[in-house]
This record gives structure tokens, sequence and C-alpha cells, in this order.
């Protein structure tokens, strides 16, 4: 019996007694098909990187349906007879680019490429589900929503969505390539694979019962079958399957085993709708997705629309299209799943039909359902029905609500609601109200208030007192997080639904009745000004990124993506779970050796000749494995080697590590146990920033001062798409090659070759591309490749590893955590005297890049002028995972430090943040004092400038008038707009080049740099285009398409350095200049000799027959002074936060960013978005959390959140400023990687700004008198900590206040 299906056209037929029914179509696709377009990110569903197009064909429709599934969680067996189309089934490099892979490149929607390929297919697919319709705008912006991207910001992404919808005026869209007016429209019928006719002749049933998958076409076959499986002497276990997406959220079902796997999707009753007089009957099997086209179909019954709608918030199209409506209750039911399905249905009133081996059929209430014994696992959910509501006699109400982090779902609720009320003359007849996800066993109904309601007309009082009676029903069990935020979201649902049916005693006179009416999240909007700098053409011109359209292909090849060579084998790390304890031993549970395992290779594998180096840097030398005692939780103890990387993942999690912590210390887990046991680690003078003025006398100067006030600071993590990777081989003469994905290969050579004892030159490290670094893959590359070679060193083998997402979160780390305590004095203008801060930064077990820390965070710091400055800082060794230098790295927190600074100064005189700012911003005499050289000439310093240009081009004024007006007439949404200005110091440093021309006239470039995504390869080859160009002969304006720049090699360029710090684009450009003026002097003087116009190609041919040295390399070392320059940028956001919920969103966006004259203004555009969204995340969503003891608690997409497109400013403008020359930068170019990072923080300070005004607002109705409006809005500032600053009981004390005033 054969599994038939295709891929890409290409026609699969497996022996199903070869398959191991676990394995996953992601799994399949990458390890045994050509087609490696699908990435591998999460795992679990949470990130888009693996969809595929999945096409079935229905014979009695004669029709093929198309949808996007995610292929990490769906089993391979389950695409039996279907056809499975990837991105470069779409189009590719060979066949032609499809116009979706073509937009994606035209509008600079790809950085690092890696989430591209599955952005691709789900527009693709958004538009097949359009095609008999039109695709609009609305369609447009959620057909990728539940895909994420960690580089661009998501705003071109959605600009290439929105160019193939109807409603679209091509003037609106971002900035593109293409010409306006000439874009095609979607052709379904264009692309390079269609449904295969073979599979249509293939449709045979498989066969129930040999083997371990089987799929039964009858409820009595399944019986049967189940009957059998149950009466087997051995009680074989079986497994269920309908989508097996909740393998996403249970992971450990994965390494499971199954005696059966029994496939239910064929069995006509569970996969069938059906409407009666009085409801509908939903099958078991039936897909999310279908489920809501149907509720929407059925337009008589409104209730169903917002079922509907809610149900659109359940995770991501790519998993409603595959999970189905059964597979959901199930989980609710059997685990306790957070489910949004199992409350809205309890609200409509839905029951259940199952059918029990032991008890046959039965109908339950969804209720009974819920609440009885988990399910057997030989009991089958046949269908579920929801009744019709709109037959009562009553007028009905019904509502659903959710609270979570991203408002278009993605991402579990906080707490989920769904009320259904009847309703007569404003009384309530009866009602069912229902809350679920808040930490509760499962989706419950608040029946004391159900009854207390009921038969009552609406007020004040009458809702206060359900409200009281709810708070003894919603409450979460203990130890689940945020318990008290989401205990507070049920009053707040619960007043928004019936606060209609409020009977008023008195008329409002001051219109504190209304209630804002809940708006939908407004379009994505934006607006891009890019000045174009023809002076180098083609350098300065917004060329298309380098590769984009293979990105979105998925040809470019990624680390993971090299074919495995011969014999080759996987690596999983085993980490530590202690902080600080003795390694006694490694072992398995059940002390077997789990499936496919070789080896376990340690520290004891370490070639004698060389030693047990992970990481080899200027600053010193770090342990690749612990050796007696770990050192923090989450260090590499060891790298368990298996045949396949499933193997070797399960075989991790299943190690059991025996520690002992007898006569050892207490680890130090904080940055306070650290100063107190002097574990710190040197700061070496020279990197020690350097203190400005006298802050003593600055002090006494003040009027005012603001003493020993504290600041904490937590990390974040890098969420580069594609995780931690390499794959060594063994060569000759005890020789290593290392694929690397990584940002250093030059220190990634050195640790391999001194941890494996061998000379530098047998030790070669290639690195093509990264899909995402963002500095996470600068150190904390180094140990991975390491042990990977010291895998392949001891077992002479090929041996990579691809950090499964857990593992990546848990052992890499992120940015520093710190506390800082200052004392600051200013008059009582606001100008501010002087500043003095004490920094305690947690730079974990070892000391990695921390000592950079420091002066970064002075170097932002010192945006204002603080009068006198001074600090002292504090690099605590603690026993907490070794943190990473994360773009922007001491930067983003330099910045923050200061805004709470300037807040907290705003606060205290009870003045704007705005004019504190301005008072504080430098003129150039300040600023030349506080950065010295580093300010350069007077005409460089454009901030104070760019911060009025902004104001007036944002309308920053006449909006903050708008927002207080806004204020004082809404009481349950608040407010905030911000400026805010940033410097960013940058160095540059030496970078090598080398540039060679082949014999048909066609250019190789190598450079020192990596391409991360930042767009180093477009830059480069505009640079040897400009460079070379200055020949002027005939073909040179056309030859940026002959240069080609190739992957980094260590032995072929050395001195690569590392790619970090902003400054390598344009570093590498200036080598390739100087290789190119090497090769314009070597060729001047055959064009001279040809005494006419000379063709390039000619040119290089004579070069060619004169033996005249085509290649040449340089080293590009900075100017001794400065090698700094400052960078500078102005924002302006508006935020709208909803107290009830706590949830702020970004309305607007202004920015203004200097990129002197940009290289390439598309590139410096995608930088300045992407990394104001990432530091978006960091303002306002990420949480890094740990326990007490270090270990990582948010490891995975469901608990760590980084920005979706539903989280970006609703309207996002990008002006880039075009600051004239700067003779000493590279062709008067900035940097646009890191620096506008920090301008997310005008989004942070914006909702400050609205929480302050939520807190005026709560202290009035409690009568609370005192101005002082002095708090901290933590980061990130998450919808549980908004809340709680706006008030947990804002209902409450809203509600008591209006019955006093009434
Ligand atoms: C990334 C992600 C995000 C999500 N977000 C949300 C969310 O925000 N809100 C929400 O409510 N849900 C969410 N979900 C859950 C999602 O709705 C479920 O995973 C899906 O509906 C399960 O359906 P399935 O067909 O894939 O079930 P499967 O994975 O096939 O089955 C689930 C379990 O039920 C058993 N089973 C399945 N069908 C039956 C049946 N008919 N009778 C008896 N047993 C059965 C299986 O044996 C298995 O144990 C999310 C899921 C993912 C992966
Ligand atoms: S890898 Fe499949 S959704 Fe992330
Ligand atoms: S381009 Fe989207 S993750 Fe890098």
């Amino acid at each position: 019996m054969s599994l038939v299906f295709a891929i890409n056209g290409q026609r699969f037929e497996l022996s199903l007694s070869s398959v191991d029914p676990s394995t996953t179509l992601l799994e399949f696709l990458r390890y045994q098909s050509p087609f490696k377009s699908v990435k591998l990110s999460c795992g679990e569903g949470g990130c888009g990187a693996c969809v595929v197009l999945l096409s079935r064909y229905d014979p009695v429709l004669q029709n093929v349906e198309d949808f996007t599934v995610s292929s990490c969680l769906t089993l391979l067996c389950s695409i039996n007879h279907c056809s499975i189309t990837t991105s470069e089934g779409l189009g590719n490099s060979r066949d032609g680019f499809h116009t979706i892979q073509n937009r994606f490149s035209g509008f600079h929607a790809s950085q690092c490429g890696f989430c591209t390929p599955g952005m691709s297919v789900s527009l693709f697919s958004a538009l097949l589900d359009s095609s008999s319709s039109e695709f609009t705008v609305l369609e447009a912006e959620k057909a990728v929503s539940g895909n994420l991207c960690r580089c661009t910001g998501y705003r071109p992404i959605v600009d290439a969505c929105k160019s193939f919808a109807a409603d679209v005026d091509i003037e609106d869209l971002g900035f593109n390539s293409f010409c306006k007016n000439s874009l095609p429209p979607f052709d379904s019928e264009k692309r390079v694979c269609s449904f295969p006719e073979f599979l249509k002749d293939e449709m045979k049933s498989i066969d129930s019962g040999m083997h371990p998958w089987c799929s039964p076409g009858s409820v009595e076959e399944l019986q049967r079958l189940l009957g059998a499986c149950k009466a087997n002497r051995d009680g074989l276990s079986v497994k269920l399957v309908a989508g097996n997406t909740s393998t996403g959220y249970y992971k450990d079902e994965r390494d499971r085993h199954y005696d059966k796997y029994v496939d239910i999707t064929r069995i006509p009753e569970m996969k069938e709708i059906r409407e009666n007089q009085n409801g509908v009957e939903i099958g078991a099997v039936v897909t999310i997705s279908k489920v809501i086209a149907a509720l929407i179909e059925i337009r008589v019954e409104k209730l169903f629309g917002k079922l509907a709608a809610h149900m659109e918030k359940i995770a991501a199209r790519f998993i409603r299209n595959f999970g189905s409506i059964g597979g959901n209750l199930v989980m609710a039911q059997r685990k306790q799943f957070p489910s949004d399905m199992a409350t809205i249905l309890l609200a409509a009133g839905a029951s259940v039909n199952i059918m029990s081996l032991s008890r046959g059929l039965e109908k339950v209430t969804l209720e009974q359902f819920l609440q009885g014994p988990p399910l057997e696992d030989y009991d089958l959910v046949l269908t579920i029905e929801i009744p019709f509501w709109h037959h009562q006699s009553y007028e009905f109400l019904f509502e659903t609500y959710r609270a979570a982090p991203r408002p278009n779902g993605s991402a579990l609720a906080y707490l989920n609601a769904a009320f259904l009320a009847q309703v007569k003359d404003r009384m309530v007849i009866n009602c069912r109200l229902a809350f679920g996800a808040y930490g509760t066993k499962h989706a419950i109904r608040c029946k004391e208030v159900e009854e207390f309601l009921s038969g009552k007309l609406i007020t004040d009082n009458v809702l206060s007192e359900a409200i009281t009676l709810l708070g003894k029903s919603v409450v979460p069990q203990e130890g689940t997080s945020n318990l008290a935020y989401r205990s507070s979201l049920a009053p707040g649902f619960l007043f928004k639904f019936f606060h209609s049916l409020i009977i008023t005693e008195k008329p409002s006179s001051n219109g504190y009745y209304h209630l804002d009416q809940p708006k939908p999240l407004p379009m994505l909007s934006s607006s891009q000004h890019v000045p174009i700098n023809d002076e180098y053409f083609p350098v300065g011109e917004p060329v298309t990124k380098s590769g984009a359209s293979l990105q979105a292909s998925g040809e470019a090849v990624y680390v993971d993506d090299i074919p495995a060579p011969a014999n080759c084998l996987y690596g999983a790390f085993i980490y530590s779970t202690k902080p600080y304890a003795k390694v006694k031993g490694i072992s398995f549970k059940e002390n077997s050796v789990p499936d496919g395992v070789l080896a376990v290779i340690s520290y004891k594998d370490v070639p004698k000749a060389g030693q047990n180096i992970g990481l080899k840097f200027s600053f010193g030398t770090e342990p690749l494995f612990a050796e007696d005692i770990t050192l923090h939780v989450g260090q590499c103890i060891a790298l368990v080697v298996a045949d396949t990387q499933r193997h070797a993942d399960t075989a991790a999690n299943l190690a059991v590590v025996e520690y002992e912590t007898e006569d050892l210390e207490p680890p130090i887990l904080s940055v306070e146990d650290a100063v107190k046991k002097s574990s710190l680690f040197e700061i070496y003078p020279f990197l020690y920033p350097q203190q400005v003025g006298d802050t003593s006398k600055g002090m006494s100067e003040a009027d005012h001062r603001i003493l020993s006030s504290e600041i904490r600071l937590g990390s974040q993590y890098f969420f580069y798409m594609e995780t931690q990777t390499a794959l060594a081989v063994p060569d000759e003469d005890n020789s290593i090659v290392v694929y690397s994905s990584c940002q250093t290969p030059q220190y990634v050579h050195s640790s391999v070759a001194a941890c494996l004892g061998i000379p530098e030159n047998k030790v070669r490290i290639i690195t093509r591309r990264v899909g995402g670094g963002f500095g996470g893959k600068a150190v904390k590359a180094m140990p991975v490749a390491t042990a990977c070679a010291v895998a392949a060193n001891k077992l002479q083998r090929p041996v990579r590893t691809y950090v499964n997402r857990k593992t990546d979160m848990i052992m890499t780390g992120g940015r520093h955590p710190m506390k800082i305590t200052y004392s600051v004095g200013f008059k009582s203008t606001g100008k501010i005297t002087a500043l003095e801060l004490e920094i305690l930064i947690d730079a974990g077990a070892t000391l990695g890049l921390s000592m950079l820390i420091p002066s970064n965070i002075i170097g932002a710091l010192k945006k204002y002028n603080w009068g006198a400055l001074s600090f002292d800082f504090k690099l605590c060794k603690t026993n907490l995972l070794s943190k990473a230098i994360m773009r922007a790295p001491g930067d983003v927190q330099g910045t923050y430090i200061a805004e709470a600074i300037i807040e907290n100064v705003a606060s205290s005189l009870s003045l704007e943040a705005d004019t504190i700012r301005k008072i504080n911003l430098h003129t150039y005499e300040s600023l030349a004092l506080f950065y010295k050289d580093g300010a350069g000439e007077p005409h460089e310093y454009t901030l104070s400038s760019m911060w009025d240009k902004l104001g007036v081009s944002s309308n920053f004024e006449e909006r903050v008038s708008i927002v207080r007006e806004f204020n004082e007439s809404n009481i349950w949404r608040k407010r905030g707009i911000s400026r805010v200005p940033i410097i960013y110091p940058v160095s540059m440093f030496a970078t090598p080049g080398r540039v060679s021309v082949l014999s048909d006239g066609t250019v190789v470039v190598e450079v020192g740099g990596i391409e991360l995504g930042q767009g180093l390869w477009t830059k480069v080859k505009q640079m040897a285009g400009y460079a070379l160009g200055l020949l002027q002969c005939d073909g040179t304006e056309e030859l940026v398409d002959k240069i080609r720049v190739v992957q980094s090699d260590t032995l072929s360029m050395v001195q690569g350095n590392f790619t970090g710090g902003s400054t390598t684009s344009e570093g590498s450009c200036a080598a390739v200049r100087l290789c190119c003026e090497t090769l314009v002097k070597r060729l001047k003087p055959l064009i001279e000799k040809s005494g006419g116009p000379i063709s390039w190609n000619n040119l290089i041919s004579q070069a060619y027959a004169q033996s005249v040295n085509l290649s040449a390399s340089d080293l590009y070392t900075p100017e001794e002074t400065p090698t700094q320059y400052l960078n500078y940028g102005v924002a302006v956001s508006e935020v709208d936060v909803d107290l009830v919920t706590g949830h702020t969103t970004v309305l607007q966006t202004d920015i203004l960013y200097d990129s002197g004259k940009s290289l390439n203004p598309a590139v410096d555009l995608g930088q300045i978005e992407g990394a104001f969204v990432q530091g978006l995340g960091f303002f306002m969503l990420e949480e890094y959390i740990t326990d007490s003891e270090g270990l990582v608690l948010t490891d995975s997409t469901w608990t760590y959140k980084i920005p979706t497109v539903d989280t970006i400013p609703r309207q996002f403008n990008v002006e880039i400023l075009n600051s004239g020359r700067h003779e000493k930068r590279v062709l008067s170019s900035k940097a646009s990687g890191e620096p506008p990072l920090l301008l997310a923080a005008s989004v942070h300070c914006a909702t400050r700004e609205a929480v302050k005004e939520a807190r005026k607002q709560l202290r009035m109705w409690k009568g609370v008198n005192d101005s002082e409006l002095m708090f901290q809005l933590p980061v990130p500032a998450t919808m549980p900590v908004v809340k709680e600053l706006c008030g947990l009981d804002i209902v409450e004390s809203y509600l008591e206040w209006k019955s006093s005033v009434n």
C-alpha cells in the first residue's frame, strides 16, 4: 500500500510500511526531497516560515481546493493524494520568477529572506481564495497576518500584498521599483506547477488496519478498528489524527510512540456541515476555516457572524486551514488547552455528539463535555451542534471578547469571553456568560452571575454587584502568569457588554456616560520620502536587493539548505538546568540509549592538542563545554550526535544530567548579589566612557534634585528566523571545513582552530548568508560551529546541527538586563544641570562582548545636554546566562534611561516632557563637549533642525491639542503623543575586500562583511559598479548586473573581522572601492593605448591577452581620527490605549532619519523601518522571562511575542534626510542598521503619556486629590503592565464614582 503525492508537480510514491507515521511534511521536504524553500523556524505553527500550499481534488465536485498549511505540523501520511506547492513551485530562477516573488523584490520586502518563501505562499493562497471575488486591501493586510518577519517591519511586505488588490491606488503604495500603473494583476494560472492530473486518477482508499497509519472511510470501520485495538491483549496505543496541529502546543506528543495513527478525516459524517431548522451540526474534523466560511454563509443567524469573527482570531490562517473544530475542543477538554472555541461555543449553547466504545452514541451539552472526565483515547467526538437563537421570542444580544498581545490573532488570549443575553424592554430575561483561557481547567459559565442578572433591569448598581460576584468565579489557578491582570479583564468585558442596557437614574451632564464604541484596527498606510542621489551612480540608487527574488522563491541557500554530505550526522545540545553545580554524569531516561544516537560529545572529546574553547575573541576565550561545574543555566554540557536531527533532538530531551551542589557556594543570581560578592568583570580603561564636566557643581546649581531614582531593564531575545546552525566536514590532512551561520567568520575560525588544536591554515569557515543575526550570531555562533567541529573531528564524519527554537532561546541569551540608579539636578525651567548614574549590568557568567556595553549606553544617553555627567559602571559576573550584543546593544538602554529621566523631571515640574526634551537638546558646542571629535563639523549636526522639521511635517503641536481633546471626551481610551530624538555614535573598522574580473567581463567580489539581510551585498555591488564605472568605457553603465558578490571564505579573505556595529556595509564598500581603484589604475593604460572608445568586454579581453592582473584585494582601514561619527534621528509616535484591556495601538509614527548621502535609500529605508519595529518589540511586547535560577520560561512562539503586521504603527511615515557632504564618510553615507531601533522609544513615551491621562482620571474617580503623577512605565509595556498602571479595578472605580455623582 502506498502513499502517493506530488511536490511541485513531481510524483512521490512511498510504501506506507516504510514511513514512520510521525514524520512531518516539513521533515520530508527538507531531508528527503530536493525542495528546500520551506524553512524551519519555530516548528510549532507560530511563524509561517514553513507554509506550503496544499491542493486536494474532490472527485465528486470535480474541483481542486487549495489552502495553506504549516508543514512543520502536518503529518506526511495526511497528504495522500494531495499536491504540495512550495515557493519554488510558484516560480524560480530556471523557469522564471512568479509575479509575487518579483513583487516582494520590487517592494524591497525581503531582507534576510528567511521568511519570504512562506510569505510568498501565504499571499499566493490568499489571492487564490479571492480569485472568484476581488482581492481587497483588507484581505491583502490579512494575507500574511500569521507570518513572522524579524527584519522588514512588515510595511513593505504589506505593500507588496496590497499591490494585487483591486481597490488599491498604486500611488498610495510604498516605495517600490515599479513604474506607476504598470503592475499586472494576479493570474492564478501563472505558476510553474498546478494540480497534476495523475493524482486525480489515483484516489484510492488506504488500507485500514495493516499499517501503523490507517484511514478508515466510515464510522463503522473506525469503530471496528478502535474496538480491535482496545481488545488487543497488549492494548494498542492509538492516536486519532485530524489536523495534528495540537502538536504545536503539546510538543512532547511528537516524541511519543503510538502503535496506530488513525486518520479520521475521511469519514463522511465527520466532515460535513448540516443545517436544520434548529441549528447547524458540524462534523468534528471540519477545519476551523471551513467552519468560519459556513457560519458566515448562514446569514439568518446573526450570532454566527460574531462566532466566525472571533474564530478568525484563532491562530493563523495556515493553522485554521488544517486544524479542526473537534480537535480544538478535545484539546480543551482533555488537556486544559486555553481554547477560544470552547468559550464562544459554550456561550452559544453548543452540544457535542460523542461515540464512545463503552457507552455508544451520546449527546451532551458542551458544558457537560468540558466538565466531564477526560475523553478516553478510544472515544470520538463526531459532531458539534450550535443552535439557532433568532427563533426565540426575545431580542438577544451576543458578543465575544478576547484580550491578547496581538489584536488579530496568532496569540493565545489572556482571557476570552462570550456573552449571550435574551432581553425584553431592556430587562435581561436570561443570559449565558462564558469565560475561558485565564488559567482555568476549561471554559466556564458564571452561573451565579447569570442567575443574579436574570430578570433584572441593568443599572450601575446591578452591574457593580454582578462584577463583585464575578470576582469570585473568574479566579485563575495558582501559578498562572499575570494572575491579577487576567481576573481584571472579566469585569471590563461584562461592563462593555451590558453597558448599552444601563438604565441611568440621572441623565449625565458631563458626557461621562458615553462608552467609546470599539473600533476595528485602522488599515495600514504609510508614506516614504526618499532622496535619490545620483552623484555617484549607481551608488545612491534604490536598487532592489541583491538576490531578493531568489530569497522569495526559496532558492537562496542558507547553511541548513546545503545538502547533507554522505554519512552526515546531526547534533543537539544538552544544556545545564542548574546555575552552579557539579556535573556528576549524563545518562538517558530509562537508562537506554535513544534511537539513532551515536555519541555524546563533551569536553572530554576535545583533542589533546586543543583546548576546551568555544569562543576566542580579542577579549579572551570562553569554554565550549561545561567541565566539572556548570556556570549558568543554559550552558552547553554536551552535544548528542545521532543519525537524524530529530533523533538528536529527542535524545537531548531524554538526557538526564546528574548534578550535585553540596559544598558549593550558592550561585550569584542578581546584580546586587554580584556587587556584594565583588563578582565583577574588569572594564578596560580605554573602553570606559568619559565623564563630562563636574556633577557636584552641576548639582549645586540645580533648583531641584531627584535623588537615587531606580530603573530596571530586562532582556530581549534576537528571534532571528533562522536559528543557530553549522555544518562541519572533516577534510584531508586533519583539516576541517565549517559552514557557519555567523556574523564573525574570522573568530569562528580561530575558535575552531584553538579548540581542535590545529593550525589556522587547516580550518576554513564558509558563510554565504545568514537568516537574521541582530548580533546573536556574533559570539553565540562560535560555540555552535566549534561543537560541530569537535564532533566531526572525533567521529570523522560530517556533523551538522540546526538548533531548535526552544534550545536556541534557552542557550543564546539576549540583551543585557541592568539596574540603573540615578540622581538628576535641574532648574525650574527644566534645564538639567547634572546627572549621576550608577549602572549595574548583568553580563552573565562569561564576558563575551559585554565590555562594550558601558560606552554604548553613554553614547546614546548623551543625546541630551545633561550639564555635567558622571557614572559608575559595574559589569556583574553572575551565574546567569551570558548576555550577547543585540542590535543597538547598550544604546537602546541608554536612550531609554535618558527618556525615563526626562519624563521624571517633566512630571516633577508638571511640565510637558516635550518641553524638557527641547530645552535640553544639544547645541553644537555642547555636542562637541559631550562627544569630542565624534561630533564632527558644525554643519554635520543636524539634530536640532530635524527636531523642528519633524515637528512641522508631523503636525506635532496640532496633534498634541487633538490628543488633549480626545482624552477629555473619552473615558475608556486614552491617547498619548511623543517626540523623541536620538544620537547614535558608530565606529568604522578595518574591512577587507577583493574584486576580480573574469574573462567574459563579469566581476566577482568578496568582502569581509556578511550578508545578514542588511543589504550589504547590494551596496557593495553598487560601489563596485560605481568605482569600475569611472573607467567610462562602453558598457560600464550596466556593470552592476555583471557583478556577483560571493560567500565569505576565511581562507580566501583573511582579516574579515566581524559584521556588526552598523558600519560593515560602509567598510566593505570602502574596501571594494580601493580594490576597484587598483584595477582602474591597471586598466587605464589599455584604454589610453586603444586611442578611441572601447567596450568593457573588449577592454577585459585585451587585459587577459596582456596578462594584466585583474584581481585586486585591499584592506580598508579607517582614518585615524575620527573613527567615530554620530547618527541622528527623530520620531513622533501617537498611541491609543484601551483602558479595559491595557492594549496599546500605535496609531501613527513619523520618522525623520539622517542617512547622509545614502548608498542605497531603499536598503536604508528597510533598515530604518525594520529596526524601529524590532525596537517596538523591545519597548512594548517582548518578555524574555526566566525563573529564579535563570532558566528561560518564555521559550517559544507561544510565549515570546515579536511584533506582527497588526502591531506596527497603523500610519507609518519615514523621511530620509539627505544631509549632504560628509568628507570623512564613505561617499558621504551614514549608518542605518541599528540607530533607528532607538526611535521606538517614542512609542513607549507616548504610551506613558496616555497612561498618565488614565491615572489622572482614576484619581479623580477615587477622589484622590494629589497631583503627583510620578510613575514609571516598565519595559516592555505589555498589556498587563499598562493595565496595572491604569488601574486593574478601573471598571469598579468608575461604577463607584458614577453612583456617587448620581
Ligand atoms: C500556533 C497555534 C495557535 C493556536 N491558537 C489558538 C487560539 O488562539 N485559540 C484557540 O482556541 N486555539 C488555538 N490553537 C489551537 C487550534 O485550534 C488547534 O490546534 C486545532 O483546532 C486542533 O485541531 P486538529 O485537527 O489539528 O487536532 P489534532 O491535533 O489532530 O488533535 C488534537 C487532539 O484531539 C484528538 N482528536 C482530534 N479530533 C478528535 C475527535 N474528533 N474525537 C476525539 N479525539 C480527537 C487527537 O487525538 C489529539 O489528541 C492554536 C494552534 C496552533 C498550532
Ligand atoms: S516552522 Fe512551521 S510555523 Fe514556524
Ligand atoms: S526578511 Fe523576514 S525574517 Fe528576515
